[in-house]
This record gives C-alpha cells, structure tokens and sequence, in this order.
C-alpha cells in the first residue's frame, strides 16, 4: 500500500518502520532526519497544517493515511481526508473530543459506566475554588482542553488547588484550554498505557505499556512528554487485564457505538490501578510517545494491514498483531529540558547504537544539518530494543544509548524499574 505518516517524532518513525518491513511504500510529513533516511518525507507540510495535509493527499492519492499526533484530529483531519474518499487511521473530531476535552470525556466515562475517578466540572473560578476548599483532601485540577501535557495539577492541599484553579481560570495560563475545568479525585497506584484498536464497533487489545513521565531517575524532577517506556508491565497481568477489558473498553466502545462517533483509529487509555481496580484517567486518541515504540517493537505481523481495517470498519481480531516478547525504549533528551530544550548540537554514534542486537535508534527532535544530525527538540531520540525478556530488552537499549553521544544530552538510567526483575 502506498501510505501517508502524519507527524515527525519517535513514535512517527516506529510507524514508518513497521510499515516499511512489510514491505509499504511509506511516506511521511514532516518527518524528521532519521525519518527523511528511511522514507520519502514532507518537511514543509506541517502536521498540525489541515490544509496543506489535505493538498498533499489530493496530489499523491495515498491509500491509507495514519495520523500520529492530536491536534490534526482534533482540528478535523480525519473527516476532511474521509470526505475525498481517503481511509484514515485516526478519529475524526468529534471522536476526538475525548482528548481534546476533558470535561466530554469524564461525562462520556460517567454515562457509560467507565470506571473513572469522581469528578465536577467547573465554568467559574469562584465556584471551584469554594468546592476545593470546603473538600478537605488531595484533588486533581485539570484544563477542559489540549495544553500540551501541562494542564493536570495534583494537588495536595488546598492551597495548591486554588493556586492551580486560579492559574488556569484567572490568569489563564493555557489561554481558553483553561477557561473550563475539570476537578476529579487523587487516585494512587501504577500507571498503564493501555492501547486499544477501535473501528467504529469492534476493538482489539494491543497491549499495554509502561511510560516514565518525570525527568530523573526515581520518578523525581519535572514532568515530561516521557522519558521512556517498556512492555509487557507487571503489574498489569491477564486478571487485571481482563478486568479492564470488562469495565473500561468494552464500557467505551459499546458508548462510541451508542453515540455514532465512528472511531475508527487507536484509543489509548490512561489506566490507573488504583486498590486493585482499573481506573480510566484519560482518553488519549492516538498513540503514546514513547509508548508507541515499544508496542511496534513487539508487534508480530502486518501492523498497516490492520491500521487499514480500522481505518475501513472491517477491523477482524483473527487477523490483528500478536505482541511477543518485551521491548523498552530510552529517550534522549535535549540539554534542558523539559524546561528551556538547547537545539542544534550534533549527535555522533548513531551508527554504533543501532549496529547493537535488537535496537532500533529512533528519531525525535533532529534534523540534518550539512551532512551532519542535529538536535532539533526536547526529545531528540528513541533507542529501542526488543528482546526475550525485559532484563534482555533493557540491557540492549542501554548498550546502545551509551554509544550516542550528544553535548548536554541526558536520559533516565532506570527505564523498566518497576518490571525487571
Ligand atoms: P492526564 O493528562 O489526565 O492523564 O493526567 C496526567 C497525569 O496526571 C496522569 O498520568 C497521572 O499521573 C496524573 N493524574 C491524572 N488524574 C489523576 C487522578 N485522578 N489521580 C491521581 N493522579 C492523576
Ligand atoms: N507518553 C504519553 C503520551 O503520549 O501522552
């Protein structure tokens, strides 16, 4: 099949690859250096850019277009490439709610039975932070709209859901993505990224992954886009699965179906297990970054031929990718960041790390730059590697991270701690 790649991170590159093995004539845009080696790419064609997307499937008649990131969803992507016949892989907007608010998706988990944390949403500043102070223990203060993974404060005290409230409400912080809020419950316990295929009516699991969302070792420093990421997770055995199926995903589509969204794409649902229970944090629309990496590293079989079922409402589980085996992905991360990301240093030893067994060194944030590759983000690379084992997955991605060198460079050192064993 000839197939378009929405996007230019690590988890655009991991689509490119899997497409390119089986054998797809695989195009990408923007797409970034590492990208632009494997695959034809479209640098100027940004992927947030509706337009120019459209125009571009006008002229090279793609048969199948997989959209990576968000905000073309949201935006409408999807339906305008529907609407001139063209099979995406990814909702169309009104689908895409469930990312792009929050205050949809809560009310949709509500309606549908979804186990999800107790919730309010508020429209008013001083009504929210009336309801924070007289509640008396830990909340989570979230922005109704995309803003950038910045928009969920946990709160401990009082104080801190005020100053949150206030932040996002008053002096508006993430602009109109705060002027509604969402105020739920502090859960605790392990994070999942549960990946689900979805066409409208039936779904098939992926699997699930395990991201690494604070900057340091030890989950401490600042939060970040994801330092890293590993599967299959412990804690998230065949019971727990089973019992996420039963109360969150099946709970899902059965309400998609209910109220006509059409999803046809990946719904990849933030899970907390909280006491024991799967808990529904979040509905993210796409998949996860890095989390993306490590499911395509597992993945046995057409990964596209599947992507186009969904994308066609002809999803059929007998013919989805099984996953095997175990695979973790580190990210290298820009001198920085997440705060104040330096670009624009040469990176040397790529050929080394992926010349290691297993790896694949993925690109994020580069770009080339005379001949040479360039930092050019927050997150500029994806080592991943697969293996037997965790323990084996894990030591192949960190022989291959040591290979690279980059001024300023940095990544966490315990990718995976909580499942090796
Ligand atoms: P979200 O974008 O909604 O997934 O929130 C981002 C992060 O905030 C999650 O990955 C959790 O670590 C944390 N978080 C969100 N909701 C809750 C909650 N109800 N209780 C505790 N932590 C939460
Ligand atoms: N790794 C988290 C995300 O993609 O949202």
């Amino acid at each position: 099949m000839k197939v378009l790649v929405v996007g230019g991170g690590a988890r655009e590159h991991a689509l490119v690859r899997v497409g390119l093995e089986h054998g797809h004539s695989v195009e990408c845009a923007p797409g970034n250096a590492g990208i632009a080696r494997d695959a034809r790419v479209h640098p100027s064609v940004k992927a947030s850019d509706v337009d120019a997307i459209v125009a571009l499937c006008e002229r090279e008649r793609y048969e199948l277009v997989v959209v990576g990131p968000e905000a073309s969803l949201v935006l409408g992507l999807a339906d305008r490439l529907r609407a001139m016949g063209v099979a995406v892989f990814g909702p169309g907007s009104a689908g895409a709610q469930l990312e792009g608010s929050k205050s949809f998706a809560k009310e949709f988990m509500a309606k549908n039975a979804v186990v999800t944390a107790g919730f309010r949403v508020f429209d008013r500043a001083d009504e929210a932070i009336a309801y924070v102070r007289s509640a008396g223990r830990p909340l989570v203060v979230k922005a109704d709209g995309l803003a950038a993974g910045k928009g969920v404060v946990v709160a401990s005290t009082a104080d801190e859901a005020v100053d949150a409230v206030e932040n996002m409400m008053v002096r508006r912080a993430f602009g109109a993505a705060g002027d509604r809020i969402v105020i739920e419950e502090c859960l605790t316990g392990p994070e999942v990224s549960l990946h689900v295929l979805c066409d409208g009516s039936r779904f098939v699991v992926l699997g699930a992954a395990q991201d690494h969302k604070r900057v340091g070792d030890g989950d401490t420093g600042p939060n970040t886009g994801g330092m890293g990421a590993y599967g299959p997770v412990a804690a998230f055995d065949a019971a727990m699965q089973a019992q996420a199926i039963e109360r969150v995903v099946e709970r899902t589509v059965r309400g998609l179906a209910r109220e006509s969204l059409d999803f046809r794409g990946v719904l990849f649902i933030g899970l907390m297990l909280h006491e024991g229970v799967a808990h529904a944090l979040e509905y993210n629309v796409r998949f996860g970054d890095p989390e993306c990496a490590v499911l395509m590293a597992r993945a046995k079989g057409d990964v596209f031929a599947t992507l186009f079922d969904v994308a066609t409402g002809q999803l059929d589980a007998a013919k989805a990718p099984s996953f095997e085996g175990a695979a973790l992905a580190v990210v290298i991360a820009a001198e920085r960041y997440p705060a104040d990301p330096v670009t624009g240093d040469e990176i040397f030893g790529l050929d080394e790390a992926a010349a290691v067994e297993g790896v694949a060194v993925l690109h994020a944030g580069t770009r080339e730059d005379h001949g040479a590759i360039v930092s050019n983000g927050g997150r500029v690379l994806t080592v991943t590697a697969r293996g037997e084992t965790l323990r084996e997955a894990s030591d192949r991605a960190y022989r291959a991270v040591r290979c690279v060198r980059m001024r300023g460079g940095h990544y966490r050192n315990d990718i995976g701690w909580r499942s090796i064993r």
